[in-house]
């Protein structure tokens, strides 16, 4: 196994939608009629080519249209969570977005229970511990956004935290504070992505109206000098996704990555998949892909596993426990 591998990390920032490989996608259509308009696999891998974040949306959301029973999200995620134990993820936080299958008539219990239930088995099967962040889109209105919350809480054992994520520019962080009050008025934890495609002052009203605690992407932050020195001070976590961003030319290409400068700078940077299934990638190639196109040696990979830990929701005692766990394996 390559140093890289197994480093123990925890994963942050990953739909779990976006995990939907095409031969799961396509046997879970089968099963359940579901016309995809692909005769193989390949086919449907051949079509994720995408100039932006709304060319792959496009597609993701089609291709989730398969899953409709709890055993489809169950075999979705439980999937996810074997590829990431294999990676050497000990914690993993995956994001579900419930509006993309409950505006197709599911039940939101069906959504929750199927994941909640494969993250269960994955935290006492496998060695890592799992928990569920549900989020918004926000091209949809806030007060679905409100109405998916309420349904939500119903199941509220099943999920820690909120976040905001689908097509960014044009749908500012400030249209859904009223929602994350109420989130955070239930105790759960609030994560956003922001600086992706948008402006830097999206980052700003995450923090500032979502009372976001971490920010998923965040590279344009860099446009801001002020801002920088903000999530600087005040140790923000930007959950990156580098593959990602080659994919959806968020960067032109992986050399060309601000996530060396974002580690000079003194942020608080963690590498994630962000949607694997559709950008090339589980977060143990997006570690190899950073570390080969910027030269990044062991001991900086090391920090960026470290830093992975140190923004999760785990509790400070499991946080010390994997922290020691890293500097034991980088030892040795
Ligand atoms: N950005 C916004 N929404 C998303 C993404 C992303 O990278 N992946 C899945 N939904
Ligand atoms: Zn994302």
């Amino acid at each position: 196994m390559s140093f890289l591998t197994g480093l123990p990390k925890a994963e942050l920032h990953v739909h779990i939608e976006g995990t939907l490989e095409p031969e799961m996608m396509f046997d879970i259509g089968r099963r359940n009629g579901v016309e995809l308009g692909y005769a193989s696999p390949d086919e449907i891998r051949a079509a994720y080519e995408f100039n932006s974040l709304q060319d792959f949306l496009d597609i993701y959301y089609l291709g989730a249209a398969v899953l409709q029973h709890e055993q489809d999200f169950f075999d979705l995620a439980y999937g996810y969570f074997e590829r990431a134990a294999a990676d050497g993820v000990r914690r993993s936080e995956i994001f579900f977005d419930p509006q993309t299958h409950t505006d197709r008539g599911i039940p939101i219990g069906v959504v929750i229970s199927g994941l909640a239930g494969a993250a269960e088995r994955a935290s006492s099967e496998l060695d890592m511990s799992c928990d569920l962040i549900l989020c918004f889109l926000r091209h949809l209105p806030a007060n679905a956004a409100m109405e998916t919350l309420e349904s939500a809480l119903d199941h509220r054992e099943s999920f820690i935290g909120v976040g905001l994520d689908s097509s960014e520019v044009g749908f500012p962080p400030r249209l859904f504070t009223d929602v994350f009050a109420r989130a955070r008025s239930e105790g759960l934890r609030v994560v956003a992505h922001a600086g992706e495609e948008g402006p830097p002052e999206y980052v700003h009203q995450a923090l500032d109206l979502l009372g976001a605690e971490r920010i998923d992407h965040g590279v344009r932050s860099l446009e801001d000098p002020g801002l920088v020195e903000r999530l600087v001070a005040d140790q923000i976590p930007l959950t990156v996704c580098p593959l990602s961003n080659v994919k959806l030319a968020v960067v032109e290409s992986m050399s060309d990555h601000p996530l060396a400068t974002m580690i000079d700078a003194g942020l608080l940077v963690t590498i994630n998949s962000d949607d694997p299934a559709y950008f090339g990638g589980y977060v143990g190639k997006n570690y190899e892909a950073v570390a080969n196109a910027l030269a990044l040696d062991d001991s900086v990979m090391a920090r960026l596993a470290k830093n992975s830990i140190s923004a999760s929701f785990l509790d400070d005692i499991s946080k010390t426990s994997l922290l020691s766990e890293i500097d034991a394996y980088v030892a040795s």
